[in-house]
């Protein structure tokens, strides 16, 4: 049967895996060990929106690992003059031996799954950017050792980057505060499926509107983007409900001493963090975009067979 990592709970039983497994291969790699287990694989990716990290992690993780990547962008393919999304998937599956695919929707993310007999892996969709979060409980676990006891704090907009982190924390049992402004709280179903798995390690999984309070004794402090892409609208309207969630040397110094600072990028500096956090030597942000490559390399090897 194939695997399909289109939330973070597809990786529910073996999240640790994903996590030790990535930090290994980023070891091996770095000693100059050579891993060929995608020789002659090829992924496809199909990208609606930018992309930096995700687009060239996964390029460089099947290069390293020995296959091939095709970027694939509806502006330039059939999909993008009305063929179907299904019959896209149908396709690719007679070509490549596995698809990324960064939509601006959750459903078409979930449809391509449906129709392929090959692995799809979400590159970041309305609701939920599990590759990320690989990458960035590697990078907490490279820098604090374990998860059990340390406080993640996201401090921003409860998107989509907040929702897969959600629950990657319930998963590792870490603690999980989230201060968001009133109307910008992660959706139900997240919270109710976070706090559901963060019962079973009894750790804490808090939604809030007061930043202090997740920020204060913090051993991880999280922020994303105000504006997610296709949200360009909401610019101004958001801008303004977020002003006194920015990540700032005043917000920050709530947190422990030996804090990390971490986001997904791309930063918009100046907006929710400021450059003295973001260029701190509490701040992590380029190694955890670099884990992106690690982690995307035992994404191929768990789904590509
Ligand atoms: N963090 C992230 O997904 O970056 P890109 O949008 O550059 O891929």
């Amino acid at each position: 049967m194939k695997r399909d990592i289109i939330s973070v709970l597809d990786m529910k039983n073996d999240f640790g895996e994903f996590i030790d497994d990535g930090i290994k291969l980023k070891r091996n790699f770095k000693q100059g060990r050579k891993d060929s287990s995608m020789d002659r694989k090829t992924l496809g990716m199909i990208f609606e929106k930018a992309s930096t990290r995700t687009r060239v992690s996964f390029e460089t993780a099947m290069t390293q690992l020995g296959g091939h990547a095709i970027y694939l962008s509806p502006r330039d393919m059939q999909m993008g003059r009305g063929e179907t999304v299904a019959d896209t998937a149908r396709v690719l599956s007679g070509m490549v031996d596995a698809i990324l695919y960064r939509a601006f929707e959750h459903k078409n993310v979930v449809e391509l799954a449906e129709n392929s007999s090959i692995p799809v892996i979400n590159g970041l969709d309305d609701l939920e950017h599990p590759t990320q979060i690989v990458a960035d409980f590697m990078t907490i676990k490279e820098r604090k050792g374990h998860f059990s006891g340390l406080k993640i704090a996201y401090v921003g907009d409860g998107n989509n980057t907040a929702n897969s982190l959600m629950l990657g924390a319930g998963l590792v049992g870490a603690d999980f505060w989230i201060a968001t402004p009133e109307g910008y709280e992660p959706s139900e179903r997240f919270i109710r499926d976070s706090k559901s798995l963060a019962r079973k390690h009894k750790s804490e999984m808090e939604v809030t509107n007061d930043y202090r309070e997740a920020v204060r004794n913090a051993d991880v402090v999280y922020t994303d983007v105000w504006v997610s892409m296709g949200e360009e609208k909401e610019k101004e309207k958001k801008e303004k409900a977020f002003k006194s969630y920015q990540i700032n040397e005043k917000m920050v110094s709530l947190a422990k001493k030996d804090y990390i600072f971490m986001h997904c990028l791309p930063a918009h500096r100046g907006l929710e963090v400021t450059n003295r956090v973001a260029d701190s030597k509490n701040s992590v942000i380029f190694e955890e975009a670099e884990n992106r490559l690690h982690a995307e390399k035992i994404i191929l090897k768990k789904v590509i067979r």
